[in-house]
């Protein structure tokens, strides 16, 4: 069979197999190519603090999947990964991550690098921890670097069995914003309505830190936290006009939730423990989780253009490289530099202001007409479809698909 992209309203409901495993193959070649700028130059890694023993908790695709290919191939860690991937059966491909992390598993093993990845464990559930618990257990090592990147929709609390669903509506009043189809380049006015105290709730539930603090907890526990570790958490905060439906909205809240977790996990370990938790404000980038939120494609299209333009544009991999090498584990420093809410800032060239005002006035004039020369949707187009093992370079998507495996 050959196989196209099916997608409608920027969500792809299939994968490319074998497009999936040659984009981690780039990838990873893209953080080998970078290895000796990652070690600071000093092949030893004398002198430059490094992750040895990392957990990945969202590893498959985005920010996470580029966090572990950064920490193995980067720096030469073994990694531990928990992600939500469905396999393939005999009639329809896996979600991309699935592939992402076969191909993760095979990269690994050749490098002699130790990876154990599970695909199917819900992460939210104590049976993740305890098999995270259980691998340190087994092979006698401590994890020194936590990595939390989950975006679900959903989240059944462990104790009770209460399914929880996280929803991305504004709050206190409706949210009215320009969101942009890349597929079609048709630009349509959403309205979204605020949410409910219930809604609000729930999505703190899912996506804020009660699930960190559980895994941290669970892991000091059952002593295979390190001493030292770090512990970070991904967000977002993004321009002014996309608060409303974004910082000041639920996902905000749940985000608000996490950079307290990172308060309450310090207070509680860092005196005895040695433990850093972080929030780390990453900037924005074409996941699949970020191309359904209304408004987004249409910033970030235009984002990626003026970025572009000035040759400061930055993917998933190239913010992992900078977020290790020149955050989290400088040479000589042993100090994370953290702004004045104690969060790490990967996304200052996005906010800087000489960007954030050309993306603006691009805003203010962009519609179906100019699309192109004053954004980039074919860059979103691109990455969202690589996203799912499409358009990837060097692959040859007449070839026949014979196996979804
Ligand atoms: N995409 C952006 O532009 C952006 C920008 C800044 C920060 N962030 C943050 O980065 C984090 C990761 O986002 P992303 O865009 O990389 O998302 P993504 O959708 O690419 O990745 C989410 C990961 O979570 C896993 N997952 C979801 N539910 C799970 C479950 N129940 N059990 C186990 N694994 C599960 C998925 O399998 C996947 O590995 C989020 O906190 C997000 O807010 C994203």
């Amino acid at each position: 069979m050959i196989l196209k992209p099916m997608v409608r309203n920027n969500i792809c409901i299939n994968a490319h197999p074998m497009g999936c495993r040659a984009e981690v193959r780039l990838q990873t070649g893209r953080v080998k190519a970078f290895r000796d700028r990652l070690t600071n130059f000093d092949k030893n890694g004398r002198g430059t603090p490094k992750p040895t023993h990392v957990l990945v908790i969202g590893c498959s695709t985005g920010y996470g999947l580029a966090s572990r290919l950064v920490a193995a191939f980067g720096y030469g860690a073994d990694t531990v990964g928990f992600s939500y991937e469905k396999e393939p059966s005999s009639t329809k491909p896996g979600t991309p991550g699935w592939y992402f992390n076969h191909e993760f598993d095979a990269l690994a093993a050749e490098a002699g690098l130790f990876a154990r990845t599970f695909s199917d464990i819900d992460a939210f559930s104590h049976a993740a921890k305890d098999k995270a618990i259980e691998l340190a257990r087994e092979r006698g090592f401590q994890y020194d670097l936590i990595i939390y990147s989950l975006a679900s929709p959903v989240r059944t609390d462990p104790e009770t069995g209460t399914l929880y669903r996280s929803v991305i509506k504004p709050i206190g009043r409706q949210y009215a914003g320009r969101t942009l189809d890349v597929f079609t380049g048709k630009i349509a006015e959403a309205t979204v309505q605020p949410a409910t105290e219930e809604e609000i709730a729930q999505t703190i539930k899912v996506m804020g830190g009660e699930d960190w603090q559980l895994w941290i907890d669970a892991l000091d526990k059952a002593g295979v936290l390190g001493r030292d570790a770090i512990t970070l958490a991904y967000s977002y905060l993004g321009p002014p006009f996309s608060w409303p439906i974004y910082r000041d909205g639920t996902i905000g809240q749940a985000k608000l939730h996490l950079e307290k977790t990172a308060q309450a996990l310090n207070e509680h370990y860092q005196d005895a423990k040695g433990l850093r938790a972080f929030v780390s404000i990453n900037k924005a980038v074409v996941t699949r989780a970020s191309a359904v939120i209304p408004v987004i494609p249409l910033y970030i299209s235009t984002l990626f253009k003026v970025m572009k333009e000035r040759n400061i544009h930055e993917d998933c991999v190239d913010q992992m490289i900078r977020l290790f090498a020149e955050r989290i584990y400088r040479k000589g420093e042993t100090q994370i530099p953290v702004d004045t809410e104690g969060r790490i800032r990967v996304d200052d060239l996005e906010m800087g202001p000489s960007v954030q005002n050309e993306v603006s006035a691009r805003l203010a004039m962009v519609d179906e007409s100019n699309l192109h020369t004053l954004a980039d949707p074919d860059g979103f187009r691109n990455d969202f479809l690589r996203a799912h093992g499409f358009e990837v370079p060097g692959v040859d998507y007449e070839q026949e698909v014979l196996s979804f495996e």
